[in-house]
């Protein structure tokens, strides 16, 4: 088939060196013409697992090119994927600005049927708004061509995207309209094979469908987040309840790790624009706003365990961070606790030499040059001189670190560890003091000090 994306970050990108792949002429759209001149050069602008091949292969066969022509792209595409940002607004609603954009554009170019699908995660809602803005430019052109929208919410996890995209555990499919259901069937039938994945619903439902995955994934975060806060309290080790209750399959062990709180450019905005849209239908969702207010605590607890290490003092300290990306296996940094850590160590006038083993041109576009951040090429050259050592994103080469290294490099011997991903003891043996999340003794041990 041919098809078009407008769009080339996460989802665009990937969905488009997949359907490559699997046979169909893709063109891809981006309003960012620095981004295209890089990927029409082959340099990709994001990190994801085995994608560079992908895309490589298929822009030399011919299958996948890359344009900011966007009426290039309509002329192309039997079917046009919107697969455009939709960041917060100020309010926290999501903003439909770019979706809306190329909902126009198609209006006021397109001249044959074509199956418009909606990618991005957007509110309920935005399938008819979509439909209505392109008849309306249809209208003002005075021609009636037919064309259907759909709704297929995208649920690849970044770090494993390419693999979600060939092997998804479900293709929601919302729409009313048998003849674009066949035709996005038709699309997606390689990644269909050995079992039924296909949920075809109505678009509302699915709209919300992904809005209630994410919101749900981030609940279950939140909820062990908060386990482990109590369990400082009491005195019990999250990591003992964690297996205890992972092993009820009802509960299951996915999705139950404490930590320094969600990030990334999904959970946060999706929670809060979940929110305002159950607020504009007139339901106040009490889960939704704990589930946030709980992550927002959260991504303040590495920092507040320094704070109370060192007694408030805090200001001249070196520290070495290990991990920025909001999780392992992505360069993605936008919303990651490493972020609001740094951000608050930096206000209380500590240095932080920081190493991510793909996020460093990230940390230069977020912060550029400043005196208190070096970013270092590799994980020995950030504890160079450090205070302490603060594990922010358990990338695997971190797991295991040379005690006996770190006991004669920090000065003073301390490692926060966001992510739980260290014995206790085995640290401790080391002489180095420990400080993870929900392990029993910090709080209670930092009260009677
Ligand atoms: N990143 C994820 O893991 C993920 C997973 C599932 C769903 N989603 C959703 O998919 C959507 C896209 O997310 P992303 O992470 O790929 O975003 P992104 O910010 O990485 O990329 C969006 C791209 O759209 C481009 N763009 C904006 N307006 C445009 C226009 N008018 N025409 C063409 N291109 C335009 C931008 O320049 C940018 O390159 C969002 O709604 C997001 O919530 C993201």
């Amino acid at each position: 088939m041919r098809i078009s994306i407008f769009g080339t970050g996460y989802v665009g990108l990937v969905t488009g060196a997949c359907l490559a792949e699997s046979g169909n002429q893709v063109v891809c759209v981006d309003v960012d013409a620095s981004k295209v001149v890089r990927l029409t050069q082959g340099i990709l602008p994001i990190y994801e697992p085995g994608l560079e091949d992908i895309v490589h292969r298929n822009q030399l066969s011919g299958t996948l090119r890359f344009t900011t022509d966007a009426s290039e792209a309509i002329a192309h595409g039997d079917v046009i994927f919107i697969a455009v940002g939709t960041p917060p607004d100020e309010d926290g609603s999501a903003d439909m600005r770019h979706v809306l954009q190329v909902a126009s554009a198609i209006g006021a170019e397109l001249s044959r049927y074509a199956v418009v699908v909606n990618k991005s995660t957007v509110p309920v809602g935005t399938a008819e708004r979509v439909r209505s803005v392109i008849q309306a430019d249809l209208l003002q052109r005075g021609v009636s061509t037919e064309f259907d929208v759909v709704s297929n919410p995208e649920f690849l996890k970044e770090g494993d995207a390419v693999k979600d995209c060939m092997r998804p555990d479900r293709i929601v499919i919302g729409s009313m309209s048998a003849r674009a259901i066949e035709i996005i069937k038709k699309l997606y039938s390689p990644f269909n094979r050995n079992h039924e994945r296909i949920v075809l619903m109505d678009e509302r439902s699915a709209e919300l469908t992904k809005y209630a995955a994410n919101a749900m994934l981030a609940t279950k975060i939140s909820f062990m987040n908060e386990m482990s806060n109590i369990a400082e309290y009491v005195g019990a080790d999250i990591e003992m309840v964690r297996l205890g209750i992972g092993s009820d399959a009802r509960i299951g062990f996915s999705f139950i790790y404490p930590g320094v709180g969600y990030g990334g450019s999904c959970f946060p905005k999706d929670v809060q624009a979940l929110e305002k849209t159950a607020r504009q239908y007139g339901y106040i969702p009490q889960i939704l706003q704990a589930v946030e207010a709980v992550n927002s605590a959260q991504k303040m607890k590495m920092f507040e365990l320094i704070n109370r290490h060192y007694h408030g003092k805090i200001r001249g300290k070196t520290f070495a961070v290990w991990g920025l990306s909001f999780k392992p296996n992505t360069d993605d940094m936008r919303e990651a606790p490493s972020r609001s850590l740094m951000e608050a160590l930096w206000k209380q006038g500590a240095v932080v030499q920081v190493f991510d083993p793909e996020a460093a041109s990230e940390t230069g576009k977020h912060y550029g040059d400043r005196s208190d951040l070096t970013v270092c090429s590799d994980q020995q050259a950030a504890l160079k001189g450090a205070d302490a050592l603060i594990l922010m994103t358990e990338w695997k080469c971190f797991w295991s670190p040379d005690l006996k290294m770190l006991a004669e490099t920090l000065h003073d011997k301390v490692i926060f560890d966001g992510r739980n991903i260290y014995d206790p003891q085995a640290i401790e043996r080391a002489g180095i003091a420990y400080y993870g999340i929900g392990r029993g003794r910090s709080l209670l041990d930092l009260r009677s000090d």
